[in-house]
């Protein structure tokens, strides 16, 4: 065993979104699906955070939590084309007073999956002035919390959404076509920019210290099943457009001021044609090189943390962990996986990576989307039926690192 020391700024913490914890968010195009009968089960009350903020907030820092990354929801601010509801603009700011008192760091999401209702009924991303839209709307967030924040995400994993949204038709809006997909990706890429220089304009105009915006990147490590050429190149290819290309876009717009990143998993590449298909999308079914899987078999690969944040390293930009966890029934694994990752975060910053902080999916069990509420990723478990919030050992150990700086790791 060997103790593992961390920096002393480095920030601990959990992440969670709006609607897969905060309940009744009647206003957008998540719960109209569901409410036809869309995915697993209706989020309905999900966690009741929107009520119970202070509570979870309590536990966060009780377990040494020393950041919060939350989003805040559109569908709530903007109810309508023409109206800001200064009444819950007045609630997310109290969220962030709350975090404050606890000296817990805010970082807030603008953007995490949901829209709202009266957005996707003008095309929502597809509408060319969506990103002009978007922007307003931040804006309007800024000028309230921008005195109280400094971490910003603008959207939360705009290839995910991308992905599932506009090209495989699987969450809203179900756009499967790919001239249309291209579309929606540039003017989800615009619109980051527009909000990422709104909110720069917003702090330098009222003399505020600079903000850190950027997005939260999903990327995944690409593996090739066998040493083949075909393999090999479509495993980088996927990396490329998946992993890489967004990035080079905005750093060629120097809109990042961090990378933020999400990562959970591998997938292993088996090309078995050229086509488009096979190079860019199949996954591999084949029961080799098999890997330990969290409840929604996505396999565990802290190695991909550390080969992800070496390729960052060149980037020259310090990086935030917004995402890293783990759906399980078993607690212990939760724990295993976070230590894991946590080691392989703490050799990337021997080898002079600028990793800033962890945000661990998630502080509670949530609403996983689609999924509903089966899968289990909170360190704090959620009885549904009351309400009742239950912290797990894997929280508890996760304390002592966020209180030590340290862990203990093979
Ligand atoms: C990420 C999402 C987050 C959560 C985790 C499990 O892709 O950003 O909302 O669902 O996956």
């Amino acid at each position: 065993m060997k103790r593992l020391i961390f920096p002393a700024d480095f920030f601990w913490g959990a992440a969670t979104s709006s609607h897969q914890v905060e309940g009744n968010n009647r206003n957008n195009d998540w719960w109209r699906w569901e409410q036809s009968g869309g995915g697993a089960e209706p989020s309905g009350t999900a966690c009741n955070q929107y009520e119970l903020y202070e509570k979870d907030f309590d536990l966060a820092a009780s377990l040494g939590h020393t950041c919060h990354r939350f989003s805040v929801e559109w569908s709530r601010i903007q109810p309508d084309e023409r109206t800001f509801s200064e009444k819950e603009i007045g609630h997310y700011l109290r969220v962030v007073e709350a975090l404050r008192r606890r000296r817990i760091e805010p970082i807030v999401t603008l953007h995490h999956f949901t829209n709202p209702v009266w957005f996707d009924r003008i095309g929502g991303w597809y509408n060319p002035k969506a990103p002009e839209y978007f922007a307003a709307y931040v804006r309007r967030v800024v000028e309230a919390l921008g005195a109280a924040v400094t971490y910003w995400v603008t959207i939360n994993e705009p290839m995910v959404l991308w992905y599932y949204g506009f090209l495989r038709g699987a969450w809203p809006p179900f756009g499967t076509s790919l001239v249309r997909a291209r579309l929606a990706h540039s003017h989800l890429l615009r619109a980051h920019v527009l909000a990422y220089r709104g909110i720069h304009c917003h702090y330098q105009r009222h003399g505020l210290a600079r903000p850190a915006v950027s997005i939260a990147h999903n990327m995944v490590a690409f593996v090739p099943c066998r040493d083949t050429f075909l393999d090999r190149a479509a495993a980088a290819l996927r990396h490329r457009a998946y992993n890489l290309g967004i990035l080079q876009t905005l750093l060629r717009r120097r809109t990042l001021d961090y990378i933020g990143l999400n990562y959970y998993t591998r997938h292993l590449v088996h090309a078995r044609g050229c086509s488009v298909n096979e190079l860019l999308i199949e996954t591999c079914r084949d029961r080799h090189d098999v890997l330990p899987k969290n409840s929604m078999g996505w396999e565990i690969y802290p190695q991909g943390l550390l080969d992800i944040l070496r390729l960052l390293k060149r980037l020259k930009l310090p990086v935030f962990i917004l995402e890293n966890g783990i759906c399980t029934e078993n607690d212990g694994q939760r724990w295993e996986y976070i230590r894991d990752h946590l080691a392989k975060v703490h050799q990337a910053i021997a080898e002079g990576v600028k990793v800033k902080g962890y945000c661990y999916w998630s502080l509670l069990d949530n609403f996983e989307w689609d999924k509903g509420f089966r899968p289990r990723f909170g360190m704090i478990g959620v009885d549904y039926a009351t309400q009742e919030r239950q912290v797990r050992e894997s929280a508890r150990r996760y304390a002592e690192v966020c209180r030590s700086g340290a862990i203990e790791a093979e």
